[in-house]
């Protein structure tokens, strides 16, 4: 079965970027030129996902604001000539079939996940955290929805991490098949760099079959009263085979301020219309 849905989970409380994300949700501060979700919702429509459930909390209005069409805005613009803004705005509510779920308490991503249940309705489907950007030739979403088609079985997109950077993730037992892909046979989550069994970590993209959903149900809260993905996946190991998946293209994690400060620069120095400008002011600095 093709994978044509898309869960984006934008309900999380974004403390490490507070107080940017007191009253805005994290997922709606811009990377260069628009906000993080957006990027999210380009790369569904870069890889032929057709419908998209963005998980959000109840009274986080800014992000089905920046989707939906605003009539009297596109008005304005069109009155005044703006051409270029307008067809920047249509492009936003014009990626993808748009559905919204609610996470009213902040249980972790594997609950996060779980409140999608219902729309995703018993298909396969992927999983993007926005705040992890993947740049690429090819979008991370598209690569992966390959590797489920040679498969059909959930993949887990995972990279390559220095040894003492393991313990913050998530991290793959492989079984190497290829160059880019593996069997897992194990996951552990933030292990000692010492007892890690590979540096192949998880990264803000899955392709899950619909059984996580029972696997996540199963899963008791951990350690810190939150429904771990993870947790939900071991679970899923146990009946199903999974693969791991080492994407083509760059991460940049926009989780944090210096993050964002990181792929602000590298994307706004690929950026068609000021990049070169960017490059020339940077290289002025004297650092
Ligand atoms: P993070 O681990 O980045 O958590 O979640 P967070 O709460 O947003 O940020 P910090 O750690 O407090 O700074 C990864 C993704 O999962 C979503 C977040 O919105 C983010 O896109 N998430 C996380 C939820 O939707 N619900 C949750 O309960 C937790």
């Amino acid at each position: 079965m093709e994978v044509k849905k898309a869960v984006i989970t934008a309900a999380g409380l974004g403390t490490r970027f507070l107080p940017a994300t007191k009253a805005l949700s994290k997922e709606m501060l811009p990377l260069v030129d628009r906000p993080l979700i957006q990027y999210a919702l380009e790369e569904c429509a870069d890889s032929g996902i057709e419908q998209v459930i963005i998980v959000t909390r109840p009274n986080q209005r800014g992000i089905k604001g920046h989707f939906d069409t605003s009539v009297e805005l596109e008005r304005i613009l069109q009155e005044k000539g703006k051409t270029d803004e307008l067809a920047k705005v249509r492009k936003a509510s014009g990626l993808a079939e748009i559905s919204y779920v609610f996470q009213e308490q902040q249980l972790g991503l594997g609950h996060a996940i779980l409140m999608a249940k219902d729309a995703v309705a018993g298909e396969p489907f992927a999983v993007i955290l926005p705040d992890d950007i993947i740049d690429g030739d090819v979008p991370a979403i598209k690569q992966m929805k390959a590797v489920y088609d040679r498969y059909e079985a959930s993949v887990v997109a995972v990279e390559h991490i220095s040894k003492d950077k393991v313990s913050s993730y998530g991290v793959v037992n492989p079984e190497r098949i290829d160059g880019k892909v593996s069997k897992v046979r194990g996951l552990v989550e933030k292990p000692n760099p010492d007892e890690a069994p590979s540096d192949l970590c998880i990264v803000g993209r899955y392709i899950f079959t619909p059984e996580i959903f029972a696997m996540i149900e199963k899963t008791p809260r951990g350690a810190i009263g939150e429904i771990q993905i993870t947790d939900a996946m071991h679970l899923l190991l146990e009946r199903q085979s999974m693969y791991a998946y080492a994407f083509d293209g760059t991460r940049y994690d926009t989780g944090t301020p210096l993050g964002m400060l990181k792929a602000s620069v590298e994307l706004g120095l690929k950026h068609p219309e000021f990049g070169v400008d960017f490059r020339s002011y940077l290289t002025q600095l004297e650092l």
